[in-house]
């Protein structure tokens, strides 16, 4: 058993969400969605907003040159008769060209502008109460990280109420609740830094949160993974004097047709090992666990949904350090089953763990097996830092890319190359896990994980190197830092292959 008194130093800040048939009557402000019109802005109906009051926003906006474009926010007096002191409006841009989308990302947008509010009622989900309900969650999020009282940046707003109808609108506001609290789940770990989240803290931590939600919890410490061979794991943590762990959970519903088996990187930081990285930017490396954190954090969330398929998480957790007991190139490891690799670069690690986790996940002879990971700088000399690369069984690969860009998680299709088979070869080892040209980084990762995929399982991987971690901007519902991604492709996938047979 895991410790259990690990956890996180800080969380970030996230309003509370009420699904309410009626706007509360003590409520600061409310928020209600403007269209772009022909002719100016358009004001739908809402259930916060009578027909005087609806007319005398409308004129507001007009007179503060409010458009309805998609994401502005606009704030004006509350009018006559309605609850609190302001509205705020914000525009879902052309009717004719709303999406879920749209909604998600403008609802993050309004959602930075209620800083300080305490609650606020709004009627957005008259256009995609789920999409409402991630977007302002998600949007809200605010990560203030250890602090010795010095002051913050803000605080969310408190509570938000979305008026719907609290019989027909239950389960898609509690899927959607529930799926915000994953993602800012997995977005908490992957904020955290590597001096409070290491492979044995890490491993608590999630065991703590697994078990609360009733799934099984296996954590294997260094002796366990020695004797059972785990020599990708044990040679990427033995540069650092924090030890690696391998982290299983099983959730097992009543019901169940199908198998899911995920696996997640799970790097606590990667500092290159003996190949050591740059200094430029290496702060960032405390975001190489975001694969395990979006898997835990979505079997965690498919527990709490009751999703009727069975699903296990393999997350093998190490810290890639370089000391004198430091995996060196040159070094040939032995994997979980037995496959031997050729270190060519002690940085090419995430590979190395996954590896050995892939090998036991497809001993469960899952259906489709789905991993994840930051696994290379070439997904965003590929794709960008917003879109993940997904690779692998062809049909689940697309299925998996399209399901990503449904739920706003960009993913695109790449494809296996096979020159790089020859690539692969070692005159010493089995394989080896970097080859000796710049070109196809992605793939060539890609190849060498298939090498430890179970005979005949579907199987696809999901780079998420740019997606996990945003160093640029704030935009629509996604912070700086960690994004969460790709909790919400995950959770959809499951929620069909639930419906399958
Ligand atoms: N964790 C990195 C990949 C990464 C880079 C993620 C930047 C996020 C941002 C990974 O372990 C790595 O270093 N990969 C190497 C592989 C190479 C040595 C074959 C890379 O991509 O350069
Ligand atoms: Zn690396
Ligand atoms: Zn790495």
């Amino acid at each position: 058993m895991a410790n259990p008194t690990f956890t996180l130093p800080a969380r970030g800040a996230t309003p509370e969400l009420k699904l309410s048939k009626k706007a509360p009557k003590s409520t600061d402000a409310i928020l209600v969605p403007v269209l772009l019109g022909e002719e100016g802005p358009e004001l739908p109906a809402s259930p916060l907003l009578d027909d005087a009051a609806l007319r005398a926003v409308l004129t507001s906006l007009t007179a503060v040159g409010a458009t309805g474009k998609a994401g502005e926010v606009t704030r004006v007096p509350a009018p006559e008769g309605a609850a609190g002191t302001s509205v705020i409006a914000v525009g879902l841009g052309d009717p004719e060209e709303l999406t879920d989308e749209t909604v998600r990302r403008a609802a993050g947008c309004a959602a930075r502008s209620l800083t300080g509010l305490k609650t606020v009622s709004t009627s957005l989900g008259v256009f995609g109460l789920a999409a409402a309900v991630e977007g302002i969650a998600l949007g809200a999020y605010n990560y203030r990280g250890i602090r010795g009282g010095a002051e913050d940046n803000g605080t969310p707003v408190g509570k938000v109420v979305f008026v719907g109808d609290t019989k027909v609108d239950a389960d898609a506001f509690e899927t959607a609740r529930v799926t915000a609290e994953a993602v800012i789940l997995a977005r908490d770990l992957v904020n955290t830094p590597s001096s409070h989240l290491y492979p044995e803290s890490y491993a608590g931590i999630i065991a703590a949160e697994a078990e609360a939600s009733g799934l099984e919890v296996e954590v294997l410490a260094e002796k366990a993974l020695a004797k059972q061979g785990y020599g990708g794991i044990l040679a990427v943590g033995q540069g650092s004097s924090r030890g690696p762990r391998l982290v299983r959970l099983t959730w097992t519903p009543k019901k169940s047709k199908k198998t899911v088996a995920l696996v997640g990187k799970g790097i606590t930081f990667d500092t290159g090992g003996i190949s050591i990285k740059p200094a430029a930017n290496m702060e960032n490396m405390i975001s190489d666990m975001g694969g395990s954190a979006a898997v835990a954090a979505t079997i965690i969330a498919a527990a709490k949904l009751d999703l009727p398929v069975k699903i296990t998480a393999t997350l093998p957790l190490a810290e890639n350090m370089p000391d004198g007991l430091a995996l060196r190139p040159g070094d040939v490891i032995t994997h979980y089953g037995g496959v031997t690799s050729e270190i060519i670069n002690t940085d090419a690690e995430g590979r190395l763990v996954l590896a050995d986790a892939l090998v036991r996940a497809s001993e469960d002879k899952p259906d489709y097996l789905i991993d994840t990971a930051t696994l290379t700088g070439a997904q965003m000399v590929a794709l960008g830092v917003r879109t993940a690369g997904v690779l692998g069984s062809e049909e689940l690969r697309d299925r998996i890319a399209a399901t990503g860009r449904d739920v706003g998680e960009p993913a695109w299709a790449m494809p296996m190359l096979e020159e790089q088979e020859e690539e692969l070869k070692s005159p010493v080892a089995d394989i080896r896990n970097a080859h000796p040209n710049r070109w196809g980084g992605m793939e060539f990762a890609a190849l060498y994980l298939s090498r430890f995929v179970g005979e005949g399982i579907e199987w696809a991987h999901v780079d998420i190197a740019g997606p996990s971690y945003n160093t640029s901007g704030v935009h629509g519902y996604t912070p700086k830092r960690a994004t969460g991604v790709p909790v919400r492709t995950f959770l959809a996938l499951l929620a069909e292959v639930a419906q399958e047979d």
